[in-house]
């Protein structure tokens, strides 16, 4: 792996290779404290961020290396009109690997054209978020042992949630999972992704507008929030952004072992009565964030430890 851009990118052994290493890392930290030392990231968040840029930080001051970058488009170059191709290939001069977050479907994929240092997409527009991919997968793994053979609800904004989309293709290369898709007729997945992901590899996808229908059959329920920043219109947004609500209730007919997740943030679709249940991952799951962030830069800097 030289960059990583769209979770299509990782193979099974990819996925295998770099949660051991996550695991390894969690358990031993000593062992990684020096293992990127004098090597610098950068971080070019072109889109608000906390987790992901922050965890991508403290992944590389935890394996002894630096941080440099900015946290808003406002405070770099492109306010002046700069392209992706030229900020990509100044900051690599100055760093060894970037992880960008940046508006635009396939920004990062432009900006692995135009360097030698590893590139990590750190969430372009709608499209991908692969480094969330690895951190959900991380904490399906360590929730339930395995990553086939389950049944996983994604709830919410399914068409303009990257983090969605990205895990969807991760989890198409296992075997045996029943994907069920819950949100409103408008915010269904794309449809590139029904003929690409679910059509071509003869998996069957099941839509559903009501989480109540199927809360027990469960293993893993998503929980996406409602992506305003990428609606046409507030009012839309208005309209949709309260569509789920996760809370005690609902979670009445759920199994014992159901795995909530949620990238976060959060704003309104899981109650906060919720976070002290068992089956509430999602802060262990940004916790994670950080250790799958380590492994994947010491993946694609070539570090051995
Ligand atoms: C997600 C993102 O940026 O796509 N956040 C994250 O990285 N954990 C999800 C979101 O913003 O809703």
């Amino acid at each position: 792996m030289k960059h990583l851009i769209d979770s299509i990118d990782l193979s099974v052994a990819d996925i295998e290779r770099l949660l051991d290493l996550a695991d390894d890392i969690s358990n031993h930290p000593v062992k990684y404290q020096d293992a990127c030392k004098y090597k610098k990231l950068a971080t070019l968040f072109f889109e608000p961020s906390t987790r992901t840029r922050l965890s991508f930080e403290a992944a590389m001051l935890e394996l002894g290396g630096s941080v440099l970058g900015f946290s808003s488009a406002d405070s770099s170059s492109a306010t002046k009109g700069e392209s992706i191709a030229d900020t990509a290939r100044t900051v690599a001069c100055y760093a060894d690997i970037i992880a960008m977050r940046h508006p635009k479907e396939g920004s990062a994929y432009v900006a692995a054209q135009s360097v030698d240092i590893p590139i990590v997409n750190a969430g372009d527009g709608g499209h991908n978020h692969p480094t969330q991919t690895l951190t959900d997968l991380l904490t399906i793994r360590r929730e339930k042992k395995r990553l086939d053979n389950f049944t996983i609800g994604f709830c919410g904004d399914l068409k303009f949630g990257r983090t969605v989309h990205s895990l969807i293709k991760a989890l198409s290369r296992y075997e045996n999972i029943n994907f069920i898709m819950i949100s409103p007729e408008e915010l269904q997945i794309p449809e590139y992704l029904k003929e690409d992901v679910f059509k071509k590899n003869n998996i069957t996808l099941t839509e559903v507008e009501r989480m109540e229908d199927v809360m027990p059959k469960l293993d893993i329920l998503y929980m996406t929030r409602v992506q305003r920043e990428r609606f046409f219109n507030e009012a839309d947004y208005v309209r949709l952004k309260d569509s789920y609500i996760l809370d005690l209730d609902k979670l009445e007919t759920a199994k014992k072992d159901l795995a909530i997740l949620h990238p976060l943030p959060r704003v309104n679709e899981i109650s906060v009565k919720v976070d002290n249940d068992s089956r509430a991952c999602y802060f262990s799951q940004a916790m994670n964030g950080k250790h799958v962030r380590m492994a994947l830069i010491l993946d694609l800097l070539g570090v051995q430890v």
